[in-house]
């Protein structure tokens, strides 16, 4: 895979490759990549032969999703727009990949590179209203595979998984000497039957 970075497009990093990592499609597979940034996430999921829709709210890591996307010669629709708001409500995805932005800084809609990593109020303000829509938008038997930080508030999205019937497994993580990087796999609580 070959990714080139467009100038005002989040350059891929640690946290990307902690995700990169968790990149295992099938053939066929229905799969979001939520920020795609230079579209990383999107293309190896495209070469699995995964069909893969990107979303970002920066219009320069659309272009440059599919600027990666042609240059690897796979298919991927990208789109600009805030989350899941440019979605069809009926599509259901198999997996979705989000690396967040997740740094505890106010939110500035002009800096468009800022959002790349500003999360809101403890860092987690675009992780609540991602996860808000996450159990609509994932299949019954679907995963979210999502970058957290333990610089953001990591109990409030926890509590927030609780009151979505969601439930997280931590899968790997990254320590620093400032912070730790964690990979959490995401997936509706299976209802019990009797
Ligand atoms: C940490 S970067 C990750 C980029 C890429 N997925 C990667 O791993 O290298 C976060 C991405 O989320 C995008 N983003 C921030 N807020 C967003 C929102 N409300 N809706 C959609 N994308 C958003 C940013 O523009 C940025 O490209």
């Amino acid at each position: 895979m070959e990714i080139k970075v467009f100038e005002s497009v989040y350059e891929p990093r640690e946290d990307s490759y902690l995700l990169l990592r968790s990149v295992k499609c099938s053939s066929g597979e229905l799969v979001l990549d939520m920020g795609c940034g230079s579209g990383i996430i999107a293309v190896k999921a495209a070469l699995q032969g995964a069909k893969v829709i990107a979303v970002d709210i920066n219009k320069e890591a659309v272009k440059n999703t599919l600027f990666n996307a042609r240059m690897n010669n796979v298919k991927i629709f990208a789109i600009a727009g805030d989350l899941f708001s440019p979605l069809k409500k009926s599509l259901k995805f198999d997996k979705i990949f989000f690396n967040p932005p997740y740094l505890p800084e106010k939110l500035d809609e002009k800096d468009v590179l800022s959002l790349a990593w500003s999360g809101g109020k403890d860092g987690i303000e675009i992780i609540l209203r991602f996860l808000e829509e996450l159990p609509h938008f994932l299949k019954e038997n679907g995963k979210c595979f999502m970058i957290v930080s333990t610089l953001a508030k990591l109990d409030k999205i926890e509590n927030f998984l609780g009151k979505i019937s969601m439930e997280k497994r931590k899968i790997s993580e990254i320590s620093f000497f400032f912070e730790r990087l964690e990979l959490w796999e995401i997936k509706h609580v299976k209802k019990k039957t009797y």
